[in-house]
């Protein structure tokens, strides 16, 4: 009996060590101690044993059950800590990979250039006026000092929706509307889209420009050129100035144009600037007295200056965009590139 018992010990100890898993693991339980297992076996044959014979026997199968028994705990703690040890392995986190990429919009580069605008303005105590595109003849042209038969006309080629409805032409129809709404002082940029029956590498019937105007006592045409001298070195860097050059505007007297001193190649000329050091970026003037006093403004007290931004020429020159048609295109290939 003795001997029987050591080898089911024996067997069920190597069956154990060799289960590869909870369930052979569970077989092999039943196999040896569930009801129909070989230990219970043994058990059940006891009344077969002489009675004085029986705490011994007792004894050696309890001997041998508590021993398997301690195995089969062992393997099963063993098994559970491996099972878990793969899971670890399989869930395992590489830090070290490079991230998914994923597609993120951003702002259109004339979005860009005018929120920059907005943002230099700002900081100078500009408020900002959103005028409308469609307008009045009057405030596109006549308000503006001009009238129906006026040569000026002509520089604008508009699109007329009625006889007295058009698209406007520039933001300075804004100019109006602020001096008729408010009393100086005045302090404004109007951003926003104009239109004109224009059409080539640098002209689109659709571009943006944002109007600057300030009324207020004693203003001359120093303040203009200090405030776009401020807002030149902010967009296009420190080292840059501007030129003011007598040009002609009916709403302004005297009218200029401005050109800033070549970004690219500091004012030696490069291919930028078409080799003369500067580049014009955008047309001014004191506000033309007749305007001021047509808006109800007194003129022997109040002056002023007005500028318009070409907002859509400040983001090529900045982002070296060489054809207007590639900021209205929407491809994204090329506005991709372009991020501040
Ligand atoms: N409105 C003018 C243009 O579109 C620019 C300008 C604005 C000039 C304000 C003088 C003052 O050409």
């Amino acid at each position: 009996m003795k001997e029987k018992l050591q080898k089911i010990r024996e067997k069920a100890i190597a069956e154990i060590e060799s289960s590869q898993g909870m369930e052979r693991l569970n077989e092999v339980r039943s196999a040896i101690l569930g009801k129909k297992g070989e230990l219970t076996a043994v058990l059940k044959g006891m009344k077969d044993v002489a009675p004085e014979d029986r705490p011994k026997v007792g004894q050696w199968v309890n001997e041998a059950r508590e021993a398997i028994e301690n195995r089969l705990a062992e393997k099963m703690k063993k098994l559970e800590a491996e099972a878990l040890r793969r899971k670890y392995e399989s869930e395992k986190i590489d830090v070290t990979m490079p991230a998914k990429l994923h597609a993120a919009g951003k702002l259109h580069p004339v979005t860009q250039v005018r929120n920059q605008l907005v943002d230099i303005f700002g900081s100078m105590g500009f408020d900002v006026y959103e005028g409308t595109e469609i307008e009045t003849d009057f405030y596109n042209f006549t308000a503006l000092n001009i009238p129906r038969d006026h040569p000026a006309r002509d520089m604008q080629d508009t699109f007329y929706l009625s006889p007295e409805f058009l698209l406007r032409t520039q933001t300075s129809a804004g100019q109006i509307h602020v001096m008729e709404e408010k009393k100086p002082p005045i302090k404004i940029i109007s951003p926003g889209k104009v239109f004109r029956s224009d059409d080539d590498a640098t002209h689109s019937p659709m571009f943006c420009q944002m109007e600057g105007l300030v009324v207020d006592k004693g203003i001359t045409l120093c303040d203009l050129k200090g405030i776009l001298d401020v807002f030149v070195q902010k967009i296009f860097g420190e080292n840059t100035t501007t030129r003011l050059r007598p040009s002609y505007f009916p709403f302004t007297e005297p009218s200029v144009e401005v050109d800033v001193s070549c970004f690219q190649c500091g004012g030696k000329g490069c291919k930028l600037c078409k080799g003369t050091g500067w580049i014009e970026v955008l047309g001014a003037g004191v506000v033309n007295t007749k305007v001021l006093r047509d808006c109800g403004i007194d003129t022997d007290v109040y002056s002023g200056f007005a500028f318009g931004i070409g907002m859509d020429r400040i983001a090529m020159l900045k982002y070296g965009i060489n054809n207007i048609k590639l900021l209205f295109e929407s491809d994204l290939r090329v506005l991709d590139q372009i991020d501040d």
